[in-house]
Parts: C-alpha cells; sequence; structure tokens
C-alpha cells in the first residue's frame, strides 16, 4: 500500500492549536510538535469501527490493546513487558508531572538536562519542586550533542531525587548510545534517583542507530525506571490524549499510582481502538512516513545550508521531525517575531531552556510543498536584516 503524505489536508478553522494559533493570519505553522498528515488507515480504519459500535462507556484497555504494545515493545527494542507494568495516561505530560510527585517531597528536586521540551523545567515547579539543571553540551568538532558528566556530578545533590531523560532528545534530536544510557543508570543508581525516561519520540529514529529503552539495561536501573511512552508522536494522535508509563518496579508502580489518585483522567475509548490500530498494524504507515520524513529532513538541510546564512543546524537530526536552528548569527532580539513577520511560526528556544535570541525549533512533519514554502519565506526573513 502506498501512503500519501504530499497532500496538505486544510487543518485552518478546525480545532488544531497548531494552526488556530495564527487565524486570520498568514503565517505557516511549524511549532507545537504535531504533524499536517492524517492517521494511518488502520488506525482510521479501527475509529471508524469503534464509533460505528455506538456505545462510549468508561473504559478500559482489552487484552488485544494490551498485547499490540507488548508486541511492539518486543519486536522492536527486544524488551518484554508484563501488562501489570503499564499505567495508563491521558498524555506524557501528565505523566511527568505525576512522576514529580511520586518520586520528590516539596522542596526536593528533579534534575534535568536542556535545551528540553519545556515541561521537563515546569512540573517540577508546577508540583512545589525544584528543578535543577545540568545542560547539554554543543562538541562542536563531533556535532554533537552531549550530556555534561561533570555538570551532573556538579548539579546533582542529596535533595535531588528525580533524573527526567529525553530519549530520542526533542529539541536537539539525539539518539542517546548505549554506553551513555548506562553511564547515565550508573549515575542515578549511585546517587539513588528515580530515572524518568521520556520516549515518546523512539518509534522515530531517522537513522540507521538503535532505540535502547533505559529499563532494558538491568534489572537494578529497571526497578527504578518510569519509562514514558505513546503512540501520539509517531502516529500522530496526540489530540486522542492516549499514552503509557511502564513501571516493572510495583512499589515504584504503586507510589505512582497513588500520585494520578483523584486527578488524572482514565484515557478514552477511541484512544484505545486507535492506540491498538497504531502498534499492531501501523508498521507499514510508520516505515512511509520516516522515509518522506528523511526527504524532509534532507530537504531542510539542503535548503539551510545553501539559503539560510545565519541559520545553523549544528548537529545531525538522528530523529523526531524537529529541527533545532541556532540562529543567534542573525542578531535578531526576538527571533520568533521576525519570522512571523514573514509568516512562518516557530517555537521559542527560550521556553527549552535556550538564551533569548539564540535557538529556535522547526517541526517538519509537514507535506513537503508546505516545508518548501516555508523555507522560502525564512530566506526572505534572513535576507531582510
Ligand atoms: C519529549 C516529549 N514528551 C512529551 C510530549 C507531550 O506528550 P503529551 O501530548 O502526551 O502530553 C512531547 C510533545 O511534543 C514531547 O516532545
Amino acid at each position: 500500500m502506498t501512503y500519501d503524505f504530499d497532500t496538505p489536508v486544510d487543518r485552518r478553522d478546525t480545532d488544531s492549536q497548531k494552526w488556530q494559533k495564527y487565524a486570520g493570519r498568514d503565517i505557516l505553522p511549524l511549532w507545537v510538535a504535531d504533524m499536517d498528515f492524517r492517521a494511518a488507515p488502520e488506525v482510521l480504519a479501527a475509529l471508524h469501527a469503534r464509533i460505528d459500535h455506538g456505545v462510549f462507556g468508561y473504559a478500559r484497555p482489552t487484552r488485544s490493546t494490551i498485547d499490540a504494545v507488548a508486541g511492539a515493545m518486543r519486536a522492536r527494542y527486544g524488551w518484554t513487558i508484563e501488562p501489570s507494568w503499564l499505567v495508563w495516561l491521558p498524555g506524557l505530560v501528565v505523566g511527568l508531572n505525576v512522576a514529580v510527585r511520586a518520586c520528590a517531597q516539596p522542596g526536593e528536586a528533579v534534575l534535568c538536562t536542556p535545551p528540553v521540551y519545556p515541561p521537563f523545567m515546569t512540573a517540577p515547579s508546577h508540583q512545589g519542586r525544584q528543578v535543577t539543571t545540568a545542560p547539554l553540551a554543543l562538541d562542536v568538532a563531533a556535532h554533537r550533542w552531549e550530556i555534561d558528566w561533570p555538570a551532573l556530578e556538579n548539579t546533582v545533590t542529596p535533595r535531588t531525587k528525580l533524573f527526567f531523560l529525553c530519549n530520542p532528545h526533542n529539541p536537539v534530536a539525539r539518539v542517546f548510545h548505549r554506553d551513555e544510557l548506562a553511564r547515565l543508570a550508573e549515575f542515578c543508581l549511585r546517587h539513588d534517583l528515580v530515572l524518568c525516561s521520556d520516549e515518546i519520540h523512539c518509534d522515530l529514529i531517522l537513522d540507521d542507530l538503535l532505540h535502547v529503552p533505559a529499563a532494558t539495561l538491568g534489572s537494578e536501573i529497571a526497578r527504578r525506571t518510569i519509562t514514558l511512552m505513546a503512540p501520539s508522536k509517531t502516529y500522530n494522535l496526540p489530540g486522542l490524549g492516549t499514552s503509557l508509563a511502564i513501571i516493572p518496579d510495583s512499589e515504584l508502580r504503586t507510589r505512582f499510582l497513588r500520585a494520578t489518585a483523584g486527578i488524572v483522567a482514565e484515557v478514552n475509548c477511541l484512544g484505545y481502538a486507535a492506540c491498538e490500530a497504531a502498534y499492531g498494524r501501523g508498521e507499514p504507515w510508520r516505515r512511509a512516513l520516516l522515509a518522506y520524513l528523511r526527504g524532509n529532513r534532507a530537504f531542510l538541510l539542503d535548503f539551510a545550508a545553501r539559503e539560510l546564512p545565519g541559520v545553523q543546524i549544528e548537529a545531525p537530526i538522528e530523529a523526531t521531525y524537529l529541527a533545532w536552528l541556532n540562529v543567534a548569527a542573525l542578531g535578531f532580539k526576538d527571533p520568533v517575531a521576525h519570522f512571523e513577520k514573514h509568516g512562518v511560526g516557530l517555537s521559542d528556544g527560550r521556553h527549552f531552556g535556550a538564551q533569548p535570541g539564540s535557538y529556535l525549533r522547526l517541526n517538519f512533519g509537514c507535506p513537503r510543498a508546505t516545508l518548501s514554502e516555508a523555507l522560502s519565506r525564512m530566506k526572505r526573513a534572513v535576507a531582510d536584516r
């Protein structure tokens, strides 16, 4: 079967957050991380069938839904998970906040490595906990974002209880290697930290690299790991609010569940139907998507190198459909506003922990024609200095 990623779907005047932001303005939205593609036909068929059933009561995952998740983990990562390890959540950001409540007391700290997805830094403060940061370091010669090990050791204190890992990493698009993850696991064990590993982008690896779920590194680290996963980014289903935490250790799982009590909504029947179809029957679509995203990545890298002087993509985009652009050389005080003025909506790197005016994040999960038009507008924006 061939899948069509090229034909634009008009999302203007719909419920789309991404497009509503610029309603009535000629600005192409390449900001929030959802893609402008229709979901896989296999997922749409499952949703149609579920709607045709016509009864939408409170839902629980069926055995076949759990089997689809477990089957994907086994097939893709050699990870055998028990059904009892799964905690279903209406979103991964919910999972980050719950992990904070479960693993750190008020006043205790959560450690993360910016630049990073903003809720990694806001969840601790929302929950009355501290956030401490050990920024990633760009190895300019190697073109790689690296964990800054000395900074980690200098930042961790006895009050630090939780480490937030983003792998693959949003926004720098790195896939951490097994040896780096093993070193991180050793760090967490030595400092008695729970490891909360957000692996939402793990099925979106563009290069020939392996995703290693942190919990597969060994039984000791598995016992203190909360893995957050979802079909949402890969299969473009984030509006269906279906995510999961995978927590092998029963005591840690109980703590996590206790922190959800009374405040975390249940996943709904459409979310379960879509999740089962995505993990169970969505593999051909996912492979086609990855090929399309590789094409978009190549187009972006080529265009940026030739036509966007002052915009630097400093390291390979190994995974995700997100590009982290260094725009400091452009010297714009407010680069987001400048690019909006020229018709492109990007995410401000400031929210990810970057210096004001230094970085933007660009979402290339859209038809190539949209990307091409956005990049042409960016070229005009760059020229207008
Ligand atoms: C690393 C990461 N975690 C979590 C999320 C959001 O997850 P959810 O929509 O399930 O809350 C995103 C969305 O971009 C993300 O990039």
